[in-house]
């Protein structure tokens, strides 16, 4: 198409830009007017026989318009992007005014599911099922936990003091009920304990400053070993993950309150994208941590004479994750619907 009647035509072109109402469209008519073998590309290549003054003041005018029809092009593309969005945040919007529909009474959130199923395990098994404060005080918290003032351990784990008090905190492990426990029942004594603790993290995607661990405390005035330990975990981890194919190691740790100390590690591999506990795993995946209880523990909790026992402790939210195929934590505290009705139960 000669010069002259692209200029003419540049106005209605960009009227017609202005007035498309689909990304397809856009496309479409992008590629008719700049595309490779478009109109105005088309012209650009008509110049190789013009002289070189002419060259250059066509070169300029047919600039001129496509920079004018990339400007309409990119300027439409912008109202419909914007456009796109206010419609889908219409799709969106929650009437919080609305009545509610009784269709559906709403289900249990995958927390709370696993929580319960986990006590109803343990209580079909004789065990106590124990609650604490999760307003704790640093007595609970660590001091009998064997951890004193200024042990290193009370730094690594990042507690929130609430201002104004003497030491008072939110839980930063459920092992304080242990010491709860033990003072009050004292032994033998089997128990489990689940519930939320704090620390101060920041929140990405495997970490929280709200999370809830499960506990277990077992011990006895006659010896128990950490065979017992072992033999008590993979029932749990067969339970929880309802299947036997489970494999788990220990490995040396450190914790305070145990003595010795381990690392509760699990086999597991990836299948289809997604990890999976299973014998075969050649991977190894930590759970948690466990351990012999310190005989400092027994005694601060005025127990006295001979005493055994082990315990652990486990991060549920880390273990519902890995069961479902969660990749990220902050998924279980938000408020999506479509998320919580996926995964309630
Ligand atoms: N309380 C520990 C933590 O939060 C986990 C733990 C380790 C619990 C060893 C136990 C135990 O009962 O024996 O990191």
């Amino acid at each position: 198409m000669p010069l002259a009647e692209i200029e003419k035509n540049l106005e209605h072109w960009v009227h017609e830009v202005f007035a498309v109402t689909s990304f397809l469209e856009l496309e479409k008519l992008k590629a008719e007017l700049l595309g490779r073998a478009g109109v105005v590309t088309s012209a650009f290549k008509l110049m190789k026989d013009a002289s070189a003054i002419e060259k250059k003041s066509m070169g300029e005018r047919l600039n001129k318009v496509k920079s004018e029809l990339e400007n309409a092009f990119s300027l439409q593309r912008k109202k419909l992007e914007d456009y796109e969005i206010t419609e889908r945040l219409k799709g969106e919007t929650l009437d919080v005014t609305l009545p509610v529909s009784c269709d559906r009474f709403g289900g249990l959130h995958i927390i709370s599911y696993a929580m319960r199923r986990i006590r109803n395990h343990y209580l079909a098994r004789g065990f106590r099922v124990s609650d604490g404060p999760e307003i704790e005080t640093e007595f609970f918290n660590f001091d009998a936990l064997n951890t004193p003032r200024h042990h290193p351990a009370r730094q690594s784990q990042d507690t929130f003091y609430i201002e104004g008090t003497n030491g008072v905190l939110l839980r930063t492990q459920t092992s304080s009920v242990q010491i709860r426990t033990l003072q009050k029942h004292g032994i033998p004594v089997r128990m489990i304990s689940i519930g939320k603790t704090y620390r101060n993290d920041a929140l990405d995607a495997t970490h929280s400053p709200m999370f809830h661990q499960v506990e277990c405390l077992i011990a006895d005035r006659s010896p128990i070993s950490l065979g017992h330990l072992k033999s008590e975990l993979r029932k749990f981890l067969q339970f929880f993950f309802e299947t036997d194919d489970v494999s788990m190691r220990f490995r040396s740790s450190f914790f305070p309150f145990t003595e010795p100390s381990v690392e509760v590690d699990c086999r597991c591999m990836k299948k289809n994208g997604q990890l999976i506990i299973t014998e075969k795993g050649d991977k190894w995946l930590e759970l948690g941590g466990a351990g012999m209880v310190h005989p400092n523990v027994f005694r601060n909790s005025g127990i006295t004479g001979d005493a055994y026992g082990f315990a652990f402790g486990f991060g549920l939210e880390r273990l519902v994750m890995l069961k479902n195929g969660i990749t990220d934590i902050r998924n279980l505290f938000d408020t999506d619907q479509r998320w919580l009705q996926h995964y309630e139960c």
